[in-house]
């Protein structure tokens, strides 16, 4: 990867580029400065999970509300901390989709106010695809096509990167999200929210091989199916109400780790990629980060594992994707809007 980009529509972008990147989709508000597509001068996200998890989830509404308090302050750390002021930067870059739709525009709206009165271009960013960029902002020295296995709370896919903004959808989950059923075991097991991490921790204490769980399409192709996986837990602690938690809890993330990695592997194997990364918030996940490093050294594959800070959402991988964006696609327009079911795009 190069570090300055000719640019097709007229907007020079380089090394020195300097972007604030917004990032309202859910339930983080985040700000971030990052400099040339990937040296991050500043990274700030103020997580609103005490406030959604007596709700057991993200309420919409009010993660809007809170968006709107948090947001100004949290740009405002963001630019003292990378020691500039708005006008000095080249331009505003905020997620428009997919999300909450409330929050996003929250996000939107801001980024095109600051764009105007900074008199510096809007940058409309795409939510997956700046997930796929996290990778490469720790590590831009990772060579294409990479194959990367996005796991967040909203989507399970494995998307190869064949180049800038051109993806190619090797699979995805046919119901639920990997991060969705991690959540929904977490609550009927009574582990609370966000599921995710209170089932990577209690598994910790709990055998792995205690209860034979599912593994659904284990053997074919490489799409996914976590909701008939969901239902073997609940069937199992109903059958079995005496089941020790941490032992449901191990069996259950092994299964969907077991899956995940099984599948990414066969995806770089079979598009002879040249490295394989994580994305995601799901990418935090303890077990899946260990087994997953096994397979690609296993298989000689260059993996790389972003910080688990920059696997759930944040702004800075917002900011370096829209330096990418910026220099490919030009500036988006000030009535660019919000699109709470926005696609990645594909090549055919
Ligand atoms: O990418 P993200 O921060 O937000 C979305 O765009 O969805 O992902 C959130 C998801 C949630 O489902 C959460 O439970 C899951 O990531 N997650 C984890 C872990 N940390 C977060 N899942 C498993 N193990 C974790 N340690
Ligand atoms: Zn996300």
């Amino acid at each position: 990867m190069t570090s300055t980009v000719p640019s097709t529509l007229g907007f020079p972008i380089h090394a020195g580029t300097k972007i604030l990147g917004i990032e309202t989709s859910c339930d983080e508000t985040a700000a971030s400065v990052v400099v040339g597509g990937h040296h991050v001068r500043s990274s700030v996200v103020s997580s609103q999970v005490d406030i959604h998890a007596r709700f057991g989830g993200v309420v919409p509404e009010i993660a809007s509300r809170a968006h709107v308090d948090l947001l100004t302050p949290v740009i405002a750390e963001a630019l003292v901390e990378a020691g500039l002021e708005g006008p000095e930067l080249d331009a505003v870059a905020a997620t428009c989709g997919p999300g909450l739709v409330g929050s996003l525009l929250v996000g939107v709206s801001s980024a095109k106010a600051l764009a105007l009165v900074w008199d510096v271009p809007f940058v409309a960013v795409n939510h997956l695809e700046a997930h796929l960029y996290a990778a490469l902002v720790e590590d831009p020295t990772l060579e294409l096509p990479l194959v990367v296995l996005l796991v967040s709370g909203g989507h399970t896919m494995l998307v190869a990167m064949e180049g800038h903004g051109r993806y190619r959808l090797l699979g995805s989950t046919l119901d639920d999200a990997a991060g969705e059923a991690f959540d929904k075991v977490a609550r009927y097991l009574g582990l609370g929210y966000p599921g995710g991490p209170a089932i990577d921790r209690i598994a910790m204490e709990g055998d792995p091989h205690a209860i034979s769980f599912p593994r659904a399409m284990y053997h074919e192709g490489l799409d996914f199916s976590f909701s008939g996986l969901k239902t073997a837990v609940i069937n199992h602690v109903r059958k079995n109400p005496e089941a020790s938690t941490p032992d449901v809890a191990a069996s259950f993330q092994e299964a969907v780790v077991d899956v995940l990695v099984t599948k990414a592997r066969r995806a770089a194997q079979e598009i002879g990629a040249k490295g394989l990364a994580l994305g995601g918030g799901v990418a935090a996940n303890s077990l899946l980060r260990e087994r997953f490093l096994s397979a690609c050294v296993e298989d000689g594959f260059h993996g790389f594992l972003p910080s688990r800070a920059m696997c759930t959402d944040n702004a800075a991988m917002v900011a370096a994707a829209a330096w990418w964006r910026l220099g490919s696609d030009g500036p988006s327009g000030l009535g660019h809007g919000a699109d709470p079911n926005l696609k990645l795009p594909l090549i055919a």
